[in-house]
């Protein structure tokens, strides 16, 4: 068995802002059917620190960037985690990465610098009895693990690097290098060094041995200038060892059959009851009780990335329509208030929840007719897959996973009786509002409407094939190092 240690800073289900937390923690089950063993380490935020079963301290930081830290080592339901329990970087309310006032946290960058470091020295044989053949960091966050491990002494596991969304780097001044206790050739051009400035995710991906991002089209999209956000150069030069490994679901959560959040379980071939669950939502939005009114659903952080204000623009004409919207969101305070304006201005046709709210969430894949995800880039989304598994035809833009993992209902797609939604290009207004237009004709005609709901439920959104090739990636790095 391959000896892992994952490295993220959020993961299912002890804190979670997004779909990191998801994948984070569906990978160990998912892979250790696969053939390799993983631990995974994360900040010990209170919410961690208090979820923790079996916890026991196996190693103790004097100073760790300004304060003592203990290794916990602990689990969460059936995952084996190491808490960098380090109250004065982590024991902070609320969000992991940002304060009340929704800004970052000052000390962003030592913090995960910390959490870095302190993953090298474990994954490199620190704790006694505890040893890894591989490091795999989770965005930037994790991203400096790969740099202090790089720099090590002695022997060290293999690195993998995982992209889960470019945009967010962990960029800081230079005058922060000295305080990382790094040797001074680590800020160059081929190492942290990153337009004057210090790049985590940029060193991550100079000393990694592998590179995955997490869907093919993703792979491709960000070596390229219009999606690289200032790293396509970087990563068009480490091509060798750059590929994209598509998400899948953790079918112990998101599974109609089984939903515990949901008021009807149903399953594929056996959606009778669907519709209860889209009384529910609409009852919980405060939507017209009408089985026949086409239902739209999101489920989103709201911000520049998901495009939902294209969908603002649309709204009029949808309602027009006689469709129903239905938004669970946070982010943007501007589109907060937008979608909330909108529910109010078009009482019983538009819903809307601001906030976090995980029950919510599963009811809108179980009661939504269709879900809509117009990003303006996608490395892969979550929320369309989950869609296609409870039957929620998902309307998508043709960027990153969204294109890798639903299947248009074209004209020969619908022939080949293989369509499983829509996605539609170019993400914007107007290229959204041909998109609705479609759904509505698909919607009228109920017969080839169930076959792609059908289609889309059968579609293999699980993790086996993804999982198979994350070993595979690790046993190709294990061989390159023998
Ligand atoms: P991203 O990670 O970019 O936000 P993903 O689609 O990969 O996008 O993952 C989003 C995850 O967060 C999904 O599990 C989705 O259900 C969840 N999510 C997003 N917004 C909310 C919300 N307001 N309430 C509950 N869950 C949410
Ligand atoms: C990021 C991306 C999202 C992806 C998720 C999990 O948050 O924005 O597309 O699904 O990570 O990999």
């Amino acid at each position: 068995m391959i000896q892992v240690l994952a490295v993220a800073s959020e993961i299912v289900p002890l804190i979670k802002t997004g779909g990191l937390a998801d994948v984070a923690g569906a990978l160990p089950p998912a892979i250790a059917a696969a053939g390799a063993k993983t631990t995974t380490m994360v900040p010990g935020y209170p919410a961690v620190m208090q979820a923790l079963t079996g916890a026991v301290a196996v190693h103790t930081f004097a100073d760790l960037f300004g304060g003592p830290a203990r290794v916990v080592r602990g689990n969460a339901g059936s995952l084996d985690i190491i808490a960098l329990d380090a109250p004065h970087l982590f024991a902070r309310a609320g969000n992991p990465y940002l304060g009340a006032d929704g800004r970052e946290w000052a000390d962003n960058g030592i913090r995960f610098a910390g959490l870095g470091a302190a993953a090298a020295a474990i994954a490199a044989g620190l704790v006694p009895g505890m040893e890894f053949d591989i490091l795999h960091a989770h965005d930037w966050q994790a991203a400096m693990a790969v740099v202090y491990l790089h720099f090590h002494d002695g022997p060290r596991p293999g690195s993998v690097l995982t992209v889960h969304n470019l945009a967010f780097q962990g960029r800081y001044p230079a005058s922060l290098f000295p305080r990382l206790g790094l040797p001074d050739t680590a800020f160059a051009l081929n190492g942290l060094e990153y337009h004057g400035d210090v790049g985590f995710l940029k060193g991550g991906l100079s000393f990694a041995g592998r590179i995955t991002t997490v869907s093919p089209t993703y792979a491709r999209e960000i070596a390229g200038i219009d999606n690289g956000m200032g790293l396509d150069g970087l990563l068009r030069h480490r091509a060798g060892v750059v590929s994209g490994i598509l998400n899948g679901i953790d079918d112990t959560l998101w599974n109609p059959a089984t939903d515990s959040l949901i008021p009807a379980q149903y399953g594929r071939g056996r959606t009778g009851k669907r519709p209860v669950n889209k009384a529910a939502l609409q009852q919980r939005m405060g939507l017209e009780p009408n089985p026949d009114a086409l239902l739209i659903g999101v489920v989103s952080r709201l911000t520049s990335q998901k495009g939902l204000d294209l969908l603002v623009d649309q709204i009029d004409s949808m309602v027009a329509a006689g469709m129903q919207l239905a938004v669970l969101g946070a982010g943007d305070p501007d589109l907060e208030q937008a979608f909330l304006a909108a529910a109010e201005w078009h009482l019983g046709s538009v819903g809307c929840i601001v906030g976090y709210d995980e029950p919510v969430a599963h009811l809108m894949q179980a009661g939504s007719d269709a879900l809509l995800v117009p990003s303006r880039f996608e490395p892969c989304g979550l929320t369309q897959l989950y869609a296609l598994r409870y039957g929620a035809i998902p309307v998508v833009s043709r960027v990153g996973g969204l294109s890798d993992s639903v299947i248009d209902a074209n004209e020969a797609a619908l022939v080949a009786g293989v369509a499983t939604g829509i996605q539609f290009w170019p993400a914007t207004a107007d290229g959204l509002g041909t998109a609705l237009h479609r759904l509505r004709t698909l919607w009228q005609d109920r017969p080839v409407w169930d076959r792609v709901q059908r289609n889309g439920m059968a579609a293999d959104v699980s993790w086996r094939g993804s999982a198979s090739r994350y070993v595979a990636l690790y046993r190709s790095l294990l061989a390159d190092r023998s």
